[in-house]
């Protein structure tokens, strides 16, 4: 188990957050280190008992960190993680889950009034010192959402918290989740994610909201662009691998799927050949939904949660392994 407290190091490895200040300044006392890229942290991770990580994990680390653990993981996806490879080694795995709840509902719900309210086209005529004229095409003019149905697959901590600020905007919520006896979180329905297919013909506005997993990855393909009522809006704020991407270029190409707004793509950074950029009906945000400044705060909540959890054997706050 952990090494007692004067004889555990902790490394904080992200490309940019500041835990090891923010540690600090909270007060914590155990030795740590933090590191900034992938080669300083395999040349590292033999030196930790706890590591933080989050995009920056590879399998093949497990192999190099005799000393490890526990990883309290940065992101809420836990979906870079081998959890046979951590079993086998020995590797108690928690996720973030709850940390960037408050962020991502927050960017998903921009995204819809972005796209809705067309801000990328009004900040694109910004730049080209372009006064837009008003639109009688009904199907370009911007619009309003009381009234208008919102469909969130994958309805968490994420998902719950979308639904409860899209119904300050007056709109009708229908929720998907494995289990929808877990509650609505707010939504008006909850179903299983088996009525995706039932659902989506209803939805003018679907919110991916889901964790990657088997079950999702793939989720949204041409059959289930094709059966979205004609013209709507897709927010993907999960990940990028939960669309068959390519099919959603083609049903965006035909005005299926009238405008995408996006936060995560099947491969990040989003390649500069991918057709995504250049499509005027998609706006992409770097897969920043989660980012907050609150963000080391929340996670080292998490990471104190759970290493008296560890030392007492007890089940761990968001325990995945
Ligand atoms: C962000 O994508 C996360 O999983 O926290």
């Amino acid at each position: 188990m952990l090494p007692p407290d004067d004889k555990l190091t902790l490394c904080f490895a992200h490309v940019a957050y500041r835990f090891a200040e923010r540690y600090t300044q909270r007060g914590g006392k155990l030795a740590h280190f933090e590191v900034r890229s992938l080669e300083e942290l395999e040349a590292r991770i033999g030196e930790a008992d706890v590591l933080l990580v989050s995009g920056m994990w590879r399998n093949h680390l497990a192999a190099r960190a005799p000393r490890l653990k526990f990883i309290q993981s940065i992101s809420a996806g836990v979906d870079q993680y081998d959890k046979d490879v951590l079993r086998g080694a020995g590797i108690r795995l928690a996720s973030a889950q709850g940390a960037n709840a408050n962020a991502v509902s927050e960017h998903a719900m921009s995204l819809i009034l972005a796209v809705t309210r067309r801000l990328a086209e009004a900040r694109d005529n910004q730049q080209k010192r372009h006064w837009r004229g008003m639109i009688g095409d009904l199907t370009q003019r911007e619009d309003e959402l009381g009234g208008k149905t919102l469909l969130v697959v994958g309805i968490g901590r994420i998902g719950g918290r979308l639904a409860r600020l899209a119904k300050a905007f007056d709109m009708k919520v229908v929720g998907l989740r494995q289990d929808p006896a877990k509650g609505s979180e707010g939504a008006d329905e909850v179903h299983g994610m088996g009525e995706l297919h039932a659902q989506l013909p209803r939805a003018d506005i679907v919110a991916l909201t889901c964790a990657l997993t088997p079950e999702t990855r793939g989720l949204m393909g041409s059959t289930e662009f094709a059966a979205m009522k004609p013209g709507a809006t897709l927010v993907n704020v999960a990940r990028g691998a939960v669309c068959d991407e390519a099919a959603l270029v083609s049903a965006l190409a035909s005005g299926q799927v009238g405008q995408a707004a996006l936060d995560v793509t099947a491969e990040e950074p989003l390649a500069g050949a991918s057709p995504l950029w250049a499509m005027p009906n998609v706006f992409i945000t770097p897969h920043t939904g989660g980012e907050t400044r609150a963000y080391e705060g929340n996670v080292l909540d998490l990471l104190e949660a759970n290493l008296p959890r560890l030392r007492a054997g007890e089940a761990l706050v968001n325990q995945v392994v």
